[in-house]
């Protein structure tokens, strides 16, 4: 395989991209980049402050001021850690509407993009092999059927005590699809050269076996 690929995992919420991402970085001994943690946080900090999301004078001061930094799975704004605040359902649905505007998208790209440095990355997210990284060395687009996305986010909130209605949980993702799919800057869709991966009928570790197989014949 080639040395320090940059990969790119995008696709909808709930078909298993950061599972697949970790465990596929692990596997290829290069980092892992969760973009959505990022929108995540960034939304969780704004929204704690008071900053609504509207493209204005407020909004822009404050995404000036903001500094974040990834470590692991360990995420600061501000200096402050705010890993395990930004996987509820109320942050999900604050992250797609700041995540909706160019200013956010804009001031977001290079932080991004940064992490690849030297070593290779797997970046995962909605926009990654579309507009972050356009040369990655290969690009995956994940899909699964709506009723699989929608218990896997179940089972998730559940194993951390949150306890949520599947159809609400159902509702929710396509709301989501929807406004990620139709805002104007970076929407959800596939890059033209990646690799249409459905996972409604695999196991993770199938998965990963699938993709590292697909990553070798493309990479040498
Ligand atoms: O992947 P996730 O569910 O953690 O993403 C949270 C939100 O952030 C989701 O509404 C889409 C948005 N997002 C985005 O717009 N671009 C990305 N690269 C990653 C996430």
């Amino acid at each position: 395989m080639k040395k320090n690929p940059v990969i790119t995992i995008d696709g909808p919420s709930g078909a298993g991209k950061s599972t697949v991402a970790r465990l596929l970085a692990a596997r290829l001994g290069i980092r892992y980049l969760d973009s959505g943690a990022i929108y995540r946080a960034v939304a969780y900090v704004l929204d704690k402050n008071g900053v609504p999301p509207e493209d204005g004078a407020e909004l822009r001061e404050a995404l000036a001021k903001l500094t974040i930094h990834m470590e692991d799975a360990f995420i600061t704004v501000n200096g402050k850690d705010v890993t395990d605040k930004i996987r509820t359902p109320y942050v999900s649905a604050i992250a797609s509407k700041y995540s909706s505007l160019p200013v956010v998208r804009q001031s977001l790209l290079m932080i991004q993009r940064q992490q690849a440095g030297e070593s290779g990355l797997v970046a995962e997210g909605r926009d990654m092999g579309t507009v972050i990284f356009p040369d990655a060395d290969v690009k995956f687009y994940l899909i699964a059927n709506d009723k699989v996305r929608a218990e896997r986010r179940w089972k998730e909130l559940r194993e951390k005590g949150q306890e949520v209605e599947l159809d609400f949980i159902m509702g929710q993702i396509q709301k989501r699809d929807n406004s990620d799919s139709s805002r104007k800057t970076a929407p959800l869709k596939a890059a033209e050269d990646s690799v249409i991966f459905d996972t409604s009928e695999l196991n993770i570790q199938e998965v990963i076996e699938g993709l590292a197989e697909i990553i070798r014949s493309r990479t040498g």
